[in-house]
């Protein structure tokens, strides 16, 4: 399936006949982004997800972002092109590995990021993602241990930004973010010396993004670390000719749409998320017109993981 004018038109009316919303990640293919109602970050989707007032939410993301939307919109039917699409980080910590760890440390506020499963997210105190996380622990009790989950390089960067040493980080990662390392952005930095750096705090970089500003080998305001919503917003402002993006590659086709000017390139042009990348033009026209993946939440587990996720949603507003 070609992602032509025709495929443009079917999807646009199946979602008007539907009476059906489609929300797209950052990270999906340019022809998904172009064709969605809405493109965004996981909150910014979240809080779409939230108040739409559409019969059908479609997800053009991973598996725990349609579940998500469900917690969210019991009511409504949420669809994702394609259901195996999950996530390396979501599946590094089980329900039952936090059960044991909560065990260990009963008085502990459970932050976890929203790339987590339902069953998590029930276990779970508030949840973050990655552009309100400094704001969501900031926000617990500064005597009260907080358990972070499942990302070491975000929990790494939310435990200098807000000096808390009682913070316990999960070991989990994203493997495409992980896999953008510090040997390649010190390359890409030495190379481009007058470009502005934009680093996810996924990223297994994010600690030397701020170790070469730390040793003035980039000047420090040129060093962003931000969620990819924060990326856009940044990409706006700059005054930069040149940005290197140290994320998915997905990010860089709204980054190019906000700033034409400027020329953005890609710390790691092989960091692409084989998960996001199969919601194809096909999966996404196929799930229009047979309604399916539906994407199930067990009622009770969605009614107290939706208490994390409006603590989230609340937070940064
Ligand atoms: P954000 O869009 O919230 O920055 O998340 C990045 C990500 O990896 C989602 O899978
Ligand atoms: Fe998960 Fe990483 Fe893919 Fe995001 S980029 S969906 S964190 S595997």
């Amino acid at each position: 399936v070609e992602p032509d004018a025709d495929w443009f038109a079917e999807v646009r009316d199946l979602l008007r006949k539907r009476n059906a919303t489609l929300l797209a990640h950052n990270y999906e293919l340019p022809a998904i982004q172009d064709v969605a109602d809405h493109v965004g970050d996981s909150l910014a989707l979240s809080r779409i997800a939230a108040e739409s007032d559409a019969d059908e939410i479609v997800f053009a993301g991973v598996h725990f972002m349609a579940e998500t939307a469900k917690i969210l919109s019991p009511d409504k039917t949420v669809l994702i092109p394609d259901a195996r699409a999950g996530c390396s980080l979501a599946d590094s910590i089980t329900a039952d590995e936090l059960r044991e760890w909560k065990a260990e440390f009963p008085d502990a506020v459970v932050v976890s990021y929203v790339n987590t499963t339902a069953e998590v997210k029930a276990l779970t105190d508030i949840c973050c993602t990655s552009s309100n996380a400094v704001e969501v622990v900031a926000s617990i009790d500064p005597d009260l241990d907080v358990l972070f989950l499942p990302d070491q390089f975000l929990g790494a960067h939310v435990k200098r930004q807000t000096g808390r040493d009682n913070i316990h980080i999960w070991a989990g990662e994203c493997h495409v973010h992980a896999g953008i390392n510090g040997d390649e952005l010190t390359a890409k930095a030495a190379a481009h010396p007058d470009a502005e750096l934009f680093v996810h705090p996924e990223c297994g970089c994010a600690t030397s993004a701020l170790y070469l500003a730390g040793e003035g080998v980039v000047p420090d305001e040129k060093v962003k670390i931000l969620s990819t919503g924060g990326m856009l917003d940044a990409a706006r402002a700059t005054g930069a000719r040149q940005v290197l993006v140290a994320t998915e590659v997905g990010m860089l086709h709204q980054l190019r749409k906000a700033a034409p000017d400027v020329d953005f390139q890609p710390v790691n042009d092989r960091a692409s998320c084989p998960f996001m990348k199969m919601i194809t033009p096909a999966a996404l026209l196929r799930c229009l017109r047979e309604g399916r993946d539906e994407v199930h939440v067990d009622a009770d587990t969605a009614a107290r993981a939706r208490r994390s996720v409006e603590k989230m949603i609340a937070i940064g507003n």
